[in-house]
């Protein structure tokens, strides 16, 4: 609730709450892992893994999302084709990106790529009939995305930043769970409500309900051997 007034605060909570996430699912601290954070906007996160000991690396493609204090050594670079080898990555990751990708399965075909066998891939976004699908028009996208808009516009003088579309695409949870169940190349240690402090599997396993309720999904996948 507080992202618009204090975003330092609200992304510092959520970047220490997302690596000790990590850390939980990868079986220990990330102290000496390399961490690829992709589409990582300005670096909380980036910086929260380095913080922990990490050998972080940002890739953002919108200079603009960077904005004007990156964390050194921060790449332009689109998740669908990252200047990276294979395999490099102990942990790949990335927050709240795949609902602004036209094309998820590519997206994740990528982060699966750059993450070494055995390695981490953290995904989570906001689905769009969570109640926070819409973003800054939420939850009148219900009514519909154009509806929503041009209400937000009404309500404060000024263009949306989002646009179903263009930059916001309608993800669902289902879609999603069986698109990664479908792929031999990684393993879903978790699918759960990334914030829900409880009964966090438990609502990604009711389909239809888990749409409205899971708010945001996060996929905690493994890497297979090849
Ligand atoms: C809502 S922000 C999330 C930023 C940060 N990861 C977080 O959780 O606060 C969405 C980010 O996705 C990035 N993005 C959009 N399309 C992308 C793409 N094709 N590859 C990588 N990042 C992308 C945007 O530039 C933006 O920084």
């Amino acid at each position: 609730m507080r992202e618009q007034d204090d975003p330092e605060y609200c992304y510092s909570l959520l970047a220490r709450d997302a690596v000790d996430q990590v850390e939980a699912y990868g079986g220990g601290p990330v102290d000496g892992l390399t961490v690829v954070d992709v589409g990582g906007g300005s670096g909380y996160f980036t910086e929260e893994f380095r913080r922990r000991g990490a050998q972080a690396y940002l890739f953002e493609p919108d200079l603009g999302e960077l904005g004007t204090k990156p964390p050194d050594g921060a790449v332009v670079a689109d998740g669908y084709l990252l200047p990276l080898a294979d395999g490099v990555a102990d942990v790949t990751f990335t927050s709240n990106v795949l609902e602004h990708v036209a094309d998820p399965p590519t997206f994740i075909s990528e982060l699966v790529r750059v993450t070494r066998p055995g390695g981490l891939i953290y995904v989570s976004f906001t689905n769009w009939l969570s109640p926070w699908g819409g973003h800054e028009w939420a939850p009148w996208h219900y009514l519909g995305a154009e509806r929503a808009r041009a209400r937000y516009r009404r309500r404060t003088g000024k263009d949306a930043k989002h646009t179903l579309g263009e930059n916001l695409f309608a993800v669902h949870i289902g879609r999603t769970l069986r698109q990664v169940r479908d792929r031999d190349d990684v393993t879903i240690v978790s699918a759960r409500s990334r914030y829900w402090p409880f009964l966090a599997e438990t609502v990604v396993k009711a389909p239809g309900l888990r749409e409205f309720a899971t708010w945001n999904l996060l996929l905690i996948l493994r890497r297979c051997p090849p």
